[in-house]
């Protein structure tokens, strides 16, 4: 009798700690004391799925960390300098690196021209990420996405930790702005309009599909189109050398990372548009690209296809597919073999 008690006892309490272990989420954002990294990291201490915030960055960690923890939310927040010990410690038992580190445009820019500066910051962070949060749900921020999130994957393949399911380039700030222009041209709540943008994170790679929204008589119109593939130069010329979206970005990936943490914590249905590893064009040699994503406790659970595209959408995806493959996914690729 009494052993019966200990035995449900015991089982009672092995469900209780399972079920508080899987809702503390530690989220960790590399690059936290900048222009993204400070409002992102306010917007993650709002919100109440995270309980634990690591900031991370090359100056001003601690700074932002002491600033935010004063808010009164339930997560406890810690920041961390390059000590030697200080980015391990920022990803150990993180559900979710967050990566803004790195330099934003200038006008007269592209992202490619990031390239150069980024691509190290970036591959530094992945091999810490490898060694400290191999498991970790990895978003990253720093541009060129196109070629940034390649260079994570091929650094998290040589450590042996490679897991397609855990790696995501955030575009989420596309489909932001899709569904905000177009509220603005049909005076709709932007809360109403879902607008799928596919493909990738610069330029011509960035792929609205207007067909498939409840506004198909939008596609063509070449003014919309123009302002959500470039909508991010609309800002850098607007900031007029002091750097590129930041707020507009943190929110983005605020949503991104909320919409991972409500998947991980039994959500159903929870779909992001997301540069993935993904199966759709790889017959062409395309190994990474943005589809609507379905997120779970795995990461990702199902990577949709494009669905039916009109005649002048399929279009802009080959072009879109012609400049991923060409320069973008390669690039990246070819930086960490270069610079293992
Ligand atoms: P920023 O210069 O204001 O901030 C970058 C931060 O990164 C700085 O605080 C810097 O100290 C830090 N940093 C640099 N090297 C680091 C390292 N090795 N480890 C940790 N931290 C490091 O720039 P920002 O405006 O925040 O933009 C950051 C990046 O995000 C840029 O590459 C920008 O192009 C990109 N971005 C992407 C999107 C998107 O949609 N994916 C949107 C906007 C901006
Ligand atoms: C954006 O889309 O705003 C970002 O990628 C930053 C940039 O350089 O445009």
């Amino acid at each position: 009798m009494f052993a019966a008690r200990r035995a449900l006892t015991g089982a009672v309490q092995r469900r209780a700690f399972t079920a508080s272990a899987r809702d503390l989420s530690k989220v960790t954002v590399l690059g936290a004391a900048g222009g993204i990294g400070q409002p992102l990291s306010l917007l993650l201490k709002l919100n109440p799925r995270v309980t634990d915030l690591a900031l991370y960055d090359i100056r001003g960690g601690p700074g932002v960390a002491a600033d935010i923890s004063h808010i009164n939310t339930k997560s406890k927040v810690t920041g961390y300098d390059p000590t030697p010990t200080g980015l391990a410690s920022a990803l150990k038992g993180a559900e979710i690196v967050l990566i803004p580190a790195g330099v934003p445009r200038k006008p007269g820019m592209t992202r490619d021209d990031l390239f150069n500066t980024n691509a190290s910051i970036v591959r530094d962070l992945a091999k810490a990420a490898a060694e400290s949060a191999p498991d970790a749900n990895i978003l990253v921020i720093s541009n060129p996405v196109n070629s940034t999130v390649p260079i994570v994957a091929e650094i998290f393949k040589a450590k042996g930790v490679y897991n397609p399911k855990r790696l995501f380039g955030v575009t989420t700030l596309d489909v932001v702005r899709a569904s905000r222009f177009v509220s603005e041209l049909k005076n709709t709540d932007p809360v109403d309009e879902n607008i799928t943008v596919i493909g990738g994170h610069s330029g011509v790679t960035i792929v609205p599909l207007f067909s498939q929204s409840s506004h198909p008589d939008l596609v063509g119109d070449a003014t919309l189109l123009n302002r959500v593939q470039f909508g991010g130069d609309e800002v850098v010329k607007a900031k007029d050398g002091a750097g590129s979206a930041t707020l507009s970005m943190a929110m983005a990936g605020a949503r991104f990372a909320e919409s991972l943490l409500k998947a991980a914590q039994g959500e159903k249905g929870v779909v992001e548009p997301t540069f993935v590893d993904s199966p759709l064009y790889k017959d062409q040699g395309i190994d990474f690209f943005a589809s609507k994503v379905e997120l779970g406790p795995n990461g990702v659970e199902k990577i949709h296809d494009v669905g039916k595209l009109s005649g002048e959408e399929q279009k802009l995806l080959d072009a879109c597919l012609a400049d991923l493959k060409k320069v973008n996914i390669s690039k990246g690729v070819a930086f960490v073999a270069e610079n293992p």
